[in-house]
C-alpha cells in the first residue's frame, strides 16, 4: 500500500519511511532536497533493504504534484515538507508563509483533484504539526484542548494549516485527516545511517550538544538558568524520532481503519531540563559537554511537555525510548557522520 511522504528525505520523514516499511507499507519519498540530501535514499535502501521510489520536485508545483498523486494513487499522504527554523521564520517570514502555507494549499488542491476522480478512495492525510501551536502554555502537561497561539511565523504557519484542515474537513467531511503535534524530536535510527543534519549552527539543543561532545564546538550556551524549573533551565518533552515515526504509522493505520479525523500530541509525557540532557549526553558519549549559562533566548518558554494520553487512546501509540537511548542514538549518528550527509 503506497504512502506518499512529502519532505520524505528530511529528518522526521526519513525515519517515518523506515517505520512504514517495517509496518508493511510502501513509502514514496517526495522531496526537492532544499532541506535534505539525496544520499538519504541510499541510506534508506541500506536500512530497509528496498530501493524506495523517489519523486524529486517541489510541493508548490501543483500540476506536477497532481500528476504524481494520479500516477501513484497513494492510500495516504504524510505532509512533512516545509521550513521549520523558528529564528529564520522571524527574520524571513515571507519564505515561511510561501513555503509552508503555499505548500499545504498546493497539496490539498492536488489531493482534492485526484480524489474527485476516484470517490472510492477518500483523501487521507497526516499533517506534521507542532507543539509550537500552544505558544506559552498556561500549565503543563499540555492536552490538545489547550488554547493555541503563536509567537513566531513558523508556529503561525502550523496553526493556520491546522485551521485550513479544519475548514476543509467541514466543507468535505469525507476527508480523513490526522494532525500530529510533535514535541521535541531528537535522536536517530539505531543504525547510525540516518539522523538530524542541521545546516550551519544548530538551533536545537540536541544536535548542538552532540557537536560539542564530538569536539566540533567549544561549549554549549545554556539559554537561561533562572527559569522557574527544578534546576533553572528550560524543560522540554524530548521524544525519540523513531517513537515519533511509529506515531505516524499508527496515525495512518487509524485513518485507513476507523477513518475518523483527529489531532493528537506526540510526546513522552515527561519533561527533561537542558542540564539533564547535558548529563545524559555525557553519560551516553563518555565525553564532556562544557557549557556556559547565558541570558534567556527570546521567545523561549520555561516548560513544555505533553499529556500523550489521547494518542494512546485513539491510536494505541505511546513512546518507548528513554532519554539515555535518545542520547546514545544521537551520539552514534554524530560520531559516525561528523559532517552529516555531506561526509
Ligand atoms: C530546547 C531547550 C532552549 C539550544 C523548537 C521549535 C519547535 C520544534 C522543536 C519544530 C530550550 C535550550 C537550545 C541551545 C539551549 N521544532 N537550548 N541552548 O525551542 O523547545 O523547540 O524545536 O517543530 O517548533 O520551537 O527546541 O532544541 O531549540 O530548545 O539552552 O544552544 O534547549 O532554551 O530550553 P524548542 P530547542
Amino acid at each position: 500500500m503506497n504512502i506518499l511522504l512529502t519532505g520524505g528525505a528530511g529528518y522526521i520523514g526519513s525515519h517515518t519511511a523506515v517505520a512504514l516499511v517495517e509496518a508493511g507499507y510502501a513509502p514514496i519519498v517526495l522531496d526537492n532536497f532544499a532541506n535534505s540530501h539525496p544520499v538519504v535514499m541510499e541510506r534508506l535502501q541500506r536500512i530497509t533493504g528496498q530501493a524506495l521510489l523517489l519523486e524529486r520536485g517541489d510541493v508548490l508545483d501543483t500540476p506536477w504534484l497532481t500528476e504524481v498523486l494520479r500516477r501513484h494513487r497513494p492510500a495516504g499522504v504524510v505532509h512533512f515538507a516545509g521550513d521549520k527554523a523558528v529564528g529564520e521564520s522571524v527574520a524571513n517570514p515571507l519564505k515561511y508563509y510561501r513555503n509552508n502555507l503555499g505548500g499545504a494549499t498546493s497539496l490539498l488542491q492536488a489531493m482534492s483533484a485526484v480524489a474527485a476522480e476516484d470517490p472510492s478512495q477518500p483523501p487521507t492525510l497526516v499533517f506534521s504539526s507542532s507543539a509550537t501551536v500552544y505558544g506559552d502554555p498556561v500549565r503543563v502537561p499540555i492536552t490538545e484542548d489547550f488554547a493555541r497561539s503563536h509567537t513566531n511565523p513558523y508556529g503561525h504557519t502550523k496553526l493556520v494549516i491546522e485551521d485550513m484542515l479544519q475548514a476543509l474537513q467541514t466543507a468535505q467531511p469525507h476527508w480523513r485527516i490526522g494532525a500530529l503535534r510533535y514535541f521535541n524530536p531528537v535522536g536517530a535510527h539505531p543504525s547510525g545511517l540516518i539522523g538530524e543534519d542541521p545546516a550551519g549552527i544548530p538551533n536545537n539543543l540536541m544536535p548542538f550538544v552532540a557537536q560539542v561532545a564530538v569536539g566540533a564546538r567549544e561549549h554549549l550556551n545554556v539559554f537561561g538558568g533562572d527559569y522557574p524549573t527544578p534546576d533553572g533551565t528550560g524543560v522540554r518533552d524530548f521524544i525519540h524520532v523513531m517513537d515519533l515515526a511509529r506515531g505516524h504509522v499508527a496515525a495512518i493505520q487509524a485513518l485507513l481503519g476507523r477513518g475518523e479525523s483527529f489531532t493528537v500530541n506526540l510526546g513522552t509525557g515527561r519533561g527533561h531540563s537542558v542540564l539533564e540532557v547535558v548529563a545524559a549526553f555525557e553519560k551516553a558519549s563518555g565525553r564532556a559537554v562544557p557549557y556556559r549559562v547565558t541570558p534567556r533566548r527570546a521567545g523561549d518558554v520555561a516548560q513544555c511537555w505533553a499529556d500523550p494520553s489521547l494518542a494512546r487512546q485513539l491510536l494505541g501509540w505511546q513512546s518507548r525510548h528513554t532519554l539515555d537511548e535518545m542520547c546514545a542514538d544521537a551520539w552514534r549518528w554524530q560520531r559516525e557522520n561528523p559532517n552529516g550527509y555531506r561526509s
